[in-house]
């Protein structure tokens, strides 16, 4: 299948693709160097072809996602890159897509800011009966990234995306809420969630925070784009990827995702679960994407017991710098930013939010999740008086970062 990546109406290259696996095979022609997907080196005038191909297949649904495997067996497809060609590769998160050579389509034609797309996919991923209808490819579901189960769609006329949580206790759609709230309370840039009921399952609701101007780049994107040599820390190496960009102040929003993890014990802020926004037209670089993704935290897989236990989180993953969150808070340059007065109160907000999860959060899981968040609290308060920075050491990086894996819990 010939096509030409483009990036809005920009073409960037001539490629020949799979029609079966949905790799790329060639690479015809570079178009536009500069519209490259950030971290696909281009060398001399010759692409790193597997990099590109990193990318592509990235863009697609990944095959831990929850209810995965069992859509793509009703759909008889082998894999969900497959689905990538038939949306044309269009997202809501980016401007990337696949136009098939000589075909006369414009951006402004199929993208999905201005247009609708089918609910099938999604539905179908959902685990929601489809029944034996044809189903409608175009949506930005064949695109979405990510283990949680999830579904685009449009509310009160605004691109929202609705994410689930894992069993047992379908925890992270209320913990996106309550991280929603905090940010709120400390004024920290964040996308914004509320809770939604479907069916008898909770789901995050949250608006698209990209435009048809911009696009959202992954850390892991922008680490790419340099050679981490091993005497620099993961924390320092994306600071030094984001200078290269040109954005030379991304202290202060580090500092305040740092914070906002350890204060919800957040085990899972990988590489792909914060990034930096640009404008996909002038390809100038807005800053640091608001804060997204925080709901696999609070003891969200633990029993109550186990929360208490490890209250600091010395025993729970870290990512995305350091292995434990007491190293990762070190990290953090300055806490002046943090009005603790403003969190008085908010254990309390905590409680009555978790409440709303009926079943799922019996009283004492509450208590457990809210007393060992106040700990906390405390700890960072004790911290931001004593605070001193302390020499970032690269021995204590996290090693491997990978999304978190449900799928031991996966039977929603
Ligand atoms: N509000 C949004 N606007 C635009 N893009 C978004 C938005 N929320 C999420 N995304 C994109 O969708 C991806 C998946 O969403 P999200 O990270 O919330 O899902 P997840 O299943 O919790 O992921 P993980 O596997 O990290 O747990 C994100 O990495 C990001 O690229
Ligand atoms: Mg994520």
């Amino acid at each position: 299948m010939d096509c030409i990546l483009m990036h809005k109406n920009v073409p960037v290259a001539d490629l020949q693709l799979d029609q079966v696996t949905g790799y790329i095979l060639r690479v015809r022609e570079i178009l536009a160097v500069s519209h490259m997907p950030v971290g696909v080196p281009v060398k001399r005038g010759v692409l790193d072809r597997a990099a590109l191909n990193g990318w592509w297949i990235d863009r697609s649904i990944p095959a831990s996602r929850s209810g995965v495997r069992k859509a793509m067996e009703i759909l008889g497809l082998e894999n969900p890159q497959m689905l990538l060609t038939r949306c044309l590769g269009l997202s809501l998160s980016d401007q990337y897509w696949m136009k098939p050579k000589g075909q006369d389509i414009q951006w402004e034609d199929v993208n999905f800011f201005d247009h609708p797309f089918s609910e099938d996919i999604g539905d179908l991923l959902l685990g929601k009966p489809v029944g034996g209808k044809k189903m409608d490819f175009q949506t930005p579901d064949n695109t979405s990234d990510g283990f949680l189960p999830k579904q685009w769609k449009i509310l009160h006329g605004r691109r929202c995306l609705l994410k689930g949580g894992s069993a047992p206790f379908v925890q992270q759609p209320f913990n996106e809420v309550i991280a929603s709230r905090l940010m709120e309370r400390l004024g920290i840039p964040h996308v914004t969630y509320s809770l939604l009921w479907d069916s008898g399952k909770p789901y995050s609701v949250c608006e698209d925070f990209i435009s048809p101007e911009t696009e959202l780049v992954s850390a892991w994107r922008v680490m790419q784009i340099a050679r981490k040599d091993n005497s620099t820390s993961v924390y320092q190496h994306f600071i030094n990827c984001c200078r290269k960009l040109g954005l030379t102040k991304v202290t202060r929003s580090l500092d305040q995702m740092l914070a906002v993890d350890y204060l919800l014990l957040n085990e899972d802020r990988h590489l792909n679960n914060f990034g930096l926004v640009r404008n996909a037209d002038t390809l100038e670089w807005v800053g640091m994407a608001p804060i997204y993704d925080s709901g696999t935290s609070l003891g969200y897989d633990k029993l109550s017991g186990q929360i208490v236990a490890d209250g600091f989180g010395d025993r729970t993953e870290c990512k995305p710098f350091k292995r434990t969150h007491r190293e990762q808070i070190q990290l953090i340059s300055s806490l002046d930013w943090l009005r603790f007065d403003q969190l008085m109160g908010f254990s309390e907000e905590i409680r009555e939010i978790l409440s709303g999860a009926g079943e799922y959060a019996d009283p004492a899981r509450i208590q457990a999740i809210s007393t060992a968040f106040e700990e906390r609290l405390k700890h960072l308060e004790e911290l931001a008086l004593t605070h001193r920075t302390v020499a970032d050491n690269p021995a204590n990086d996290v090693e491997v970062d990978v999304a978190a894996d449900y799928t031991h819990n996966m039977n929603l």
